[in-house]
């Protein structure tokens, strides 16, 4: 197999820009091509401000600036980007399916197809297909079948090598991976790609397998650890009802080397394009080969986490005298954790329209999501008109103004800045009893209680 000397990668999203980025920047030999349909999108990815880039990642801005006109390129023309690789990474979004067959549940698979047919349709040279989404197990066959019958002589291998980083970290995670997993039948193939790691990434953390446990082994991470937030959310509930805390329970058990201390912080809900895809998609695939005590047992991590978000809000509901109707409750947070722009089925979401419901007036701030987006997220609920979301959210930059005026606080997101606020001047602009419900454990709560704020975290 010749070296590799041209990488594509179709998607330009949160996986495949930062993924793209760094490759290119450890492997300044190689060009790498990032290519998308949305011309909006690859235009921000070259906008000379770099605060402009489609995608807050910290530290994202440095890598692009450091590879980019050199030897990373973003561009509109995806059949040129296809035609000139040698390896071409699927980085396209797998969202659950919304229609037909699967609808609510099968990863919507059509974006793959699509890409699937426009190289088999422009390939004129052998290649490399790598798929960077993350998809269903099995999903290699069907590429397969589709780039093996074009007919024109062209050889082409399939890889499965799934993004493990989480965004907010992206960077650093893509530096400095615990592992990263190649599946694929052709050895040759394998090895150019586990070439092109071995850059910057340990031999020994580069794993090979065959195609279905790669693929597999992706959806089993998140269903994984989704489930250790599901499990300490479950637990948070119980800590309420006993008087046990959450926290020093969480503590307590991550000592245990077997259990670990990661992942146990129990929140507002887990949000994210991936967690509750990924399991869906898991769950669907379950109840295909008939597994459904399989199938019943990761669908318990969705249920756990919507139940979650709806006891969040109905705490609040409660807590203030049974009514939010014409109240004013200011969220500190719209991103589905800190450190990203991403709010993708963000708690935020689904609290802010359960309080709408019940006609309560809300004022956002997120330090990184715009008013756009959070009306997006609303409309696309199809709960109310655009014009009812207008007229019943406020969208602001400033978190002293949104906490201004308000019944109750709620902390969606655990942005870093919001510990330090001077909470005392946000309780004097505060309807007393000022109450905060800090769905992220992050706030100081004897200091609030101190100055004067009535505060409920989760599971304490
Ligand atoms: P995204 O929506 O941010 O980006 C996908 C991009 O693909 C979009 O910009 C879209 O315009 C483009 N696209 C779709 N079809 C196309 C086509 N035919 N030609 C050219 N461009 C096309 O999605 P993402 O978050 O980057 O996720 C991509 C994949 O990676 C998904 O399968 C996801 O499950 C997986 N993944 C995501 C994360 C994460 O943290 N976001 C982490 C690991 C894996
Ligand atoms: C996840 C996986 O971590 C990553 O490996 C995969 O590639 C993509 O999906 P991501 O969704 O970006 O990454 O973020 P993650 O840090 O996993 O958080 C997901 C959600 O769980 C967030 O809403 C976060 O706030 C929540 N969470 C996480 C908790 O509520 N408690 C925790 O202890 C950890």
């Amino acid at each position: 197999m010749k070296s590799i000397k041209n990488i594509t990668c179709i998607g330009a999203g949160y996986v495949g820009g930062p993924t793209m980025s760094v490759i290119a920047q450890k492997n300044p030999e190689i060009n790498v091509t990032v290519v998308d349909l949305n011309t909006e999108r690859i235009a921000a990815w070259n906008d000379s401000d770099l605060s402009k880039l489609p995608v807050y990642e910290p530290g994202l801005d440095e890598v692009v600036a450091e590879a980019r006109g050199r030897n990373l390129f973003f561009s509109t023309d995806v059949e040129q980007a296809i035609d000139q690789a040698d390896m071409i990474f699927i980085s396209v979004n797998t969202p659950t399916k919304t229609y037909g067959k699967g609808k609510g549940q099968a990863a919507d698979l059509k974006f793959i197809e699509l890409c699937a047919r426009q190289i088999a349709a422009v390939a004129t040279s052998d290649k490399i297909v790598v798929e960077k989404s993350t998809l269903p197990v099995r999903t290699a066959e069907a590429l397969k079948s589709i780039l093996h019958n074009t007919g024109n002589g062209v050889n082409f291998h399939i890889l499965s090598n799934p993004e493990f980083l989480a965004e907010g970290t992206a960077i650093q995670d893509l530096q400095n991976p615990d592992r990263v997993l190649i599946g694929g039948e052709n050895e040759e193939a394998v090895q150019a790609l586990v070439n092109i790691y071995a850059a910057w990434v340990p031999q020994e953390n580069i794993i090979t397998t065959n195609l279905w446990s790669s693929e597999l082994s992706k959806l089993v991470a998140n269903a994984f650890l989704a489930q250790r937030v599901s499990s300490i959310n479950a637990i948070s509930e119980l800590c309420e009802a006993t008087g046990a805390d959450v926290n020093e329970v969480a503590f307590a058990i991550g000592k245990d080397s077997r259990i670990g201390s990661k992942f146990l912080k129990a929140s507002v809900g887990f949000g994210g394009s991936c967690f509750q895809k990924d399991i869906l998609n898991l769950v669907y695939i379950a109840r295909t080969y008939n597994l459904h005590k399989v199938a019943d047992y990761w669908e318990q991590v969705i249920i756990m986490n919507d139940h979650q978000k709806e006891r969040f809000s109905d705490n609040i509901i409660k807590t203030l005298y049974n009514t939010v109707n014409g109240k004013n409750i200011a969220f500190l947070g719209w991103a589905f954790k800190k450190d990203t722009n991403d709010t993708r089925e963000s708690a935020a979401i689904y609290v802010a329209d359960h309080l709408l419901d019940e006609e309560a007036f809300i004022t956002v701030y997120d330090p990184k999501v715009s008013a756009e987006q959070i009306y997006r997220d609303l409309d696309y609920l199809g709960t109310r008109s655009p014009e009812e979301n207008r007229r019943l959210v406020k969208v602001v930059n400033n978190p002293y103004e949104a906490c201004n005026k308000s019944h109750a606080i709620a902390v969606l997101t655990e942005w870093d800045e919001f510990k330090t606020y001077d909470w005392q001047r946000i309780y004097q602009n505060m309807y007393k009893p000022a109450f905060v419900f800090d769905g992220r454990n992050i706030l100081n709560k004897k200091e609030l209680t101190e100055k004067g704020l009535v505060v409920y975290s989760i599971g304490e």
